[in-house]
C-alpha cells in the first residue's frame, strides 16, 4: 500500500465518477473535514435544483454508485449531505506509515523549481519599521516552506543601498570625520542628523549634491565611506535576523546598489525596442492598461531627466538578472500592499522587454499593515516610527523566555491573513492560549515532558476513541495544509492547522489517560503523541516558531 495520507483528494477521486454518473457531467465532490463524520461532501445539495431532484436522493444515488472499497464508508445524513468514515484499521495504517517516514508523508515535489525570494529590503542607514519586519517574517516562511517542499530557493535581500539620500549620508560622515561604526551607531539619529542639515543648511546641501555625483562616478574616498555605511548597516540587519531567527544571511544581501553598471545597457535594449518614450526628459515606458485617476497612462520612469535612475529602473535590472544569470523559473516579492501598482508595471515592462519569458511567474505578495490599539499605523507613545530592535527587546522582557517572545511576535504575525492589517496587541500575541505561538510552544514541550515522564517509547497506534480519532485525522491533514500554505503563499494555513493539532492534542489528552493506560493502549497513546510533536515541530520550523524541550 502506498502512502495515504491527503483523504481529501482519494475520497474526491472515488466520489467523482459517481457525480458525474448522476449529474451527467463532472462535478467537484468538495470533500471536506466534518465534525459530523470524518469527513463530509455536500455535492448532492449544490446539485438538487440543477437536477430537479431531492438532494437525499442524489446523495442516496451516489452512495450506491460510488465505489469506496477499503478506504470508507458512506452514508446520507439528513438534508442530503455525503458521511464518509474512515476505516479504523486504515486510518491505524496511514498513521504509522506517516510516522515511518521522515518527511511525515509529504513527499518533496517532483517539479522543483528556482524560486527566488525577495524579502526583508530594508534601507541602508535607517532603522527598519515594522513594514520590514513583516516582509521578513513571512518571506522567511515561504523560503523555509518551499525548500522543505524540494525547491530551489535563493534568498534575495534587495537592500535599499543607492541613490540621492547616500550623498548626503556620505557628505554627514564626512562631516564627522568618517569613522563609521563610531557614527552610526545609532542609524536612525544619523539619518536624521543628515536630513536636518541638508534641509537648513544651504552648503551641505550643495556638498551633499556634489557628493553623489563623485559617489555615482566611482571616487574612491565617497565609495569607501559609502562601503562603511552600508557594512555597519548589514552587520545591524544580521544582528536582527539572528535575533529573530532568520535565514537570511551575509551572503543573501544583493542591494540596489548592485544592478548600477546594468542599468545603461538596460535603457538601451528598451529603446532599441521602442519601450521608452521621452516625457519632459524623463525616459518613461507605459506599460498598456495602467492609468492614473485622471485616465491618463501612468508612466514608469526608467532614466530621470538628470540622467539618473530610479527604484524601477533597479527592478527592472533586477528581473533581467534573477531570471537571465540565476536562471529563476519563479519570482516572489514580499513587499507591502502600498508598493503594489509598482511591481504590477515593472513585471508588465520586463514582459515586454522578453526578460520574464512564458515560463517564469513573477507574483508580488502584498501584505497588510500593523496597527496600533488605535487602529492607526503602528508608533511609539511619541509619535516616532517603532525601532526593531527595541521591540525585540520589549518581546523578550515580556516573556517567559526569549525564544517565546520572538515566537509571539512572529506567530503574531503569521497566523493571519497576510493581505489583511493587524492590531500589534502584546497580551494577546503573548498568551499562552487561544492562536498564539506560546500556545503552540507550550503545546509541543507538554508532549516533551510526557515522554520524560513515560521513560518508555511509543508502539504502533489503534484508534478507538473519539479523540484518538480526531487527532489521528488531524495529523494525516499536515500535507493538505502544507500544501496549501505554500501554493497561496499564505503561511497561515499552515499556522492555523498546527493550532488545531494542538487543540485536537489537549482534547485527547484530558480524556485519553496515556502513562496509566494499560501497555498495548499507552504505546500506542505515546506513539499518537509522538507523532503530534514531529508534526508541530516539522510545521514551526516552517514557520520559523522556534520550539523548546521545556518551559
Ligand atoms: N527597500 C524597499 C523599501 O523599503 C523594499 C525593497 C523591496 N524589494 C524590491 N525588489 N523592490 O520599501
Amino acid at each position: 500500500m502506498g502512502l495515504i495520507v491527503n483523504f481529501e483528494s482519494l475520497l474526491s477521486d472515488r466520489l467523482a465518477p459517481a457525480l458525474e454518473a448522476v449529474a451527467g457531467h463532472p462535478v467537484d465532490p468538495a470533500v471536506r473535514a466534518s465534525p459530523h463524520a470524518d469527513f463530509q461532501s455536500g455535492a448532492p445539495l449544490a446539485l438538487a435544483r440543477e437536477l430537479g431532484r431531492a438532494p437525499q436522493e442524489i446523495a442516496a444515488e451516489v452512495a450506491t454508485r460510488a465505489d469506496l472499497a477499503g478506504l470508507a464508508e458512506i452514508t446520507v445524513s439528513g438534508p442530503g449531505f455525503l458521511n464518509l468514515t474512515i476505516g479504523d484499521d486504515l486510518l491505524a495504517e496511514s498513521l504509522r506509515l506517516t510516522g515511518a517516514d521522515q518527511r511525515l508523508g509529504v513527499p518533496a515535489t517532483a517539479a522543483p523549481e528556482r524560486i527566488v525570494i525577495d524579502y526583508s529590503g530594508p534601507n541602508v542607514a535607517k532603522e527598519m519599521h515594522v513594514g520590514h519586519l513583516r516582509s521578513t517574517i513571512i518571506g522567511d516562511a515561504l523560503a523555509r516552506t518551499l525548500e522543505w517542499l524540494g525547491h530551489d530557493v535563493v534568498r534575495v535581500n534587495h537592500l535599499g543601498d543607492w541613490g540621492t539620500p547616500f550623498g548626503m549620508l556620505v557628505e554627514h560622515l564626512v562631516d564627522l570625520g568618517g569613522a563609521a561604526d563610531h557614527s552610526i551607531r545609532d542609524l536612525t539619529a544619523f539619518y536624521q542628523d543628515a536630513r536636518v542639515k541638508f534641509d537648513t543648511d544651504d552648503d551641505f546641501r550643495t556638498r551633499a549634491r556634489l557628493r553623489v555625483v563623485a559617489l555615482q562616478s566611482g571616487d574612491p574616498l565617497s565609495r569607501d565611506l559609502w562601503q562603511r555605511l552600508v557594512a555597519q548597516s548589514e552587520r545591524y540587519f544580521l544582528d536582527v535576523y539572528q535575533r529573530l531567527g532568520v535565514t537570511l544571511g551575509p551572503d543573501d544581501f544583493a542591494g540596489e546598489s548592485r544592478y548600477q553598471d546594468d542599468l545603461p545597457v538596460l535603457v538601451a535594449e528598451l529603446l532599441a525596442q521602442g519601450l521608452l518614450t521621452d516625457s519632459d526628459g524623463a525616459l518613461c515606458a507605459f506599460p498598456d492598461g495602467f492609468t492614473g485617476r485622471d485616465g491618463d497612462a501612468l508612466p514608469l520612469i526608467v532614466r530621470k531627466a538628470d540622467g539618473g535612475f530610479g527604484y524601477a529602473a533597479t527592478d527592472l535590472a533586477a528581473i533581467r538578472h534573477r531570471v537571465g544569470t540565476l536562471g529563476a523559473d519563479r519570482l516572489l516579492y514580499v513587499v507591502g500592499a502600498p508598493q503594489r501598482t509598482h511591481f504590477e508595471m515593472v513585471f508588465a515592462v520586463a514582459r515586454k522587454a522578453g526578460w520574464l519569458p512564458g515560463g517564469v511567474t513573477a507574483e508580488h505578495l502584498g501584505f497588510g499593515s500593523i496597527l496600533g490599539a488605535d487602529g492607526k499605523m503602528l508608533k511609539t507613545r511619541a509619535g516616532d516610527t517603532i525601532k526593531l530592535a527595541e521591540l525585540l527587546d520589549e518581546a523578550v522582557a515580556r516573556a517567559t523566555a526569549p525564544a517565546i517572545g520572538i515566537g509571539a511576535i512572529k506567530y503574531a504575525d503569521l497566523s493571519g491573513d497576510r493581505r489583511g492589517d493587524y492590531v500589534f496587541d502584546w497580551d494577546r500575541m503573548l498568551a499562552s492560549t487561544g492562536n498564539t505561538g506560546p500556545y503552540l510552544q507550550y503545546a509541543y514541550a507538554r508532549i516533551r515532558s510526557l515522554f520524560r515522564k513515560a521513560g518508555t517509547g511509543p508502539g504502533p497506534v489503534t484508534v478507538t476513541e473519539p479523540a484518538e480519532r480526531a487527532l489521528a485525522l488531524t495529523l494525516l491533514g499536515f500535507e493538505p495544509a502544507l500544501r496549501a500554505a505554500a501554493g497561496q503563499a499564505e503561511p497561515h494555513r499552515l499556522a492555523g492547522y498546527l493550532h488545531d493539532l494542538a487543540v485536537a492534542f489537549s482534547v485527547f489528552y484530558e480524556r485519553c489517560p496515556v502513562l496509566r493506560a494499560a501497555d498495548d493502549v499507552r504505546a500506542s497513546r505515546l506513539g499518537l503523541a509522538e507523532l503530534t510533536a514531529r508534526t508541530l515541530h516539522t510545521g514551526m520550523f516552517l514557520l520559523g516558531i522556534e520550539t523548546l524541550e521545556e518551559i
